[in-house]
């Protein structure tokens, strides 16, 4: 370990590996150094993760992928400071590469480990730093609305360590809906990207599906995935090109009422908990709509919005290097017996 004078000789290396992006970074400090992603196209023709092919492509793809961030961040492993893991959630096949190759590294490097939860990494993707970039950071508290293929939350951020979650889904995740939605019309996986594409060409109001009544600020999606479904059946039944005939405006209304229900509900969080200061976080906030939803709250209410950049949106090692580095600050290291965990709330 190189000797550290202050934060900017803080070197960590972080490992994400919770579903099907095997992923390391290099911080220095809070600055991301290098942020490496191998995916896995092996999925594509099942329509959905299937865990133990993600496990292997996962065997297959951390070696190079941690010496590829090593290299490009031009870092050599004896400099590390310390090794930051996703210990969950995730699936446990997939989250066992990279927490047992984070074991492995650091004892044999003789640095501490720090074990990152997935979710945490996800909000604090708004506090990675780039060289030459100036960023706005969100204040705490702030509001963050997280929504990727497994979760959908708004989450209180009270600090990098203390967060509530103020409302969930009671059933699917918003991009696994969109996901769904996708595979219904025959599209490929993942489907959010094509729902995306085909609804910026598409027109919002052209059907109108059912949305859920759900007290609080909890979500749910199950409802409008089915209303979506009988909705077809029944226009495919008279007419079995209905659906490439008509994909862009299926796609842009559906897309159009999962986005105004996660609006409608962070809107009301808002408003309750008197915080303008909100936050975008997780796969689907590469969503157009839903970007172009928060820049329109923005104005319409004073909302101080905050969108990561696309790389840091999606699964990725520098939102748990992040996290890493905070919790080096704070001297909060893990022991080699903190076993993976597949569910957890934050
Ligand atoms: O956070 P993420 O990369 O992985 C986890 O689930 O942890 O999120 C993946 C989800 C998928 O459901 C994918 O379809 C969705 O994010 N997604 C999108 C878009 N890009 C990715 N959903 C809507 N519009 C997009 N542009």
């Amino acid at each position: 370990m190189a000797e550290i004078k202050d934060n900017k000789d803080i070197y960590i290396l972080a490992i994400e590996s919770s579903c099907d992006d095997t992923s390391a970074a290099v911080m220095r400090g809070d600055t991301v150094l290098s942020n490496v992603t191998a995916g896995q196209a092996v999925h594509e023709q099942y329509g959905g993760v299937v865990p133990e092919l993600a496990s292997r492509a996962h065997e297959q793809n951390i070696v190079p992928v941690v010496d590829a961030a090593l290299k490009k961040a031009g870092v050599v492993k004896e400099q590390l400071s310390a090794v930051a893991f996703t210990r969950g959630p995730g699936l446990m096949g997939s989250l066992l590469v990279g927490v047992s190759f984070a074991k492995g590294l650091a004892a044999s490097l003789g640095i501490p480990m720090i074990e990152v939860n997935h979710l945490q990494g996800h909000i604090m993707a708004h506090f990675i730093k780039e060289e030459g970039v100036e960023k706005n950071v969100p204040e705490y508290p702030f509001l963050c609305l997280m929504v990727s293929g497994g979760n959908s939350q708004i989450v209180k951020v009270n600090s990098y360590k203390e967060m509530e979650i103020i409302g969930q889904t009671i059933d699917d995740a918003a991009g696994e809906a969109i996901d769904k939605c996708a595979k219904i019309m025959g599209l490929g996986y993942p489907g959010g990207p094509i729902i995306d594409r085909l609804a910026r060409n598409g027109d919002a109001g052209a059907y109108t599906f059912s949305k859920p009544h759900i007290p609080g600020y909890d979500y749910s999606f199950s409802g409008l995935k089915t209303s979506f479904l009988y909705t077809l059946r029944k226009l495919v039944a008279d007419d079995e090109n209905y659906i490439e005939k008509n994909k862009e405006n299926l796609a842009a209304s559906f897309e159009a009422t999962v986005v105004a229900v996660l609006m409608d509900k962070l809107y009301k969080a808002s408003k309750a908990l008197k915080i303008k200061r909100i936050a975008l976080s997780g796969g689907v906030s590469a969503n157009t709509a839903l970007r172009a939803a928060y820049a329109d709250y923005a104005k319409r209410y004073g909302w101080e919005i905050f969108i990561p950049k696309f790389g840091f949106t999606t699964d990725n090692a520098a939102m748990i290097g992040i996290v890493g580095y905070y919790k080096f600050l704070d001297g909060d290291f893990c022991s080699m017996d903190k076993p993976a965990f597949t569910r957890t709330i934050l």
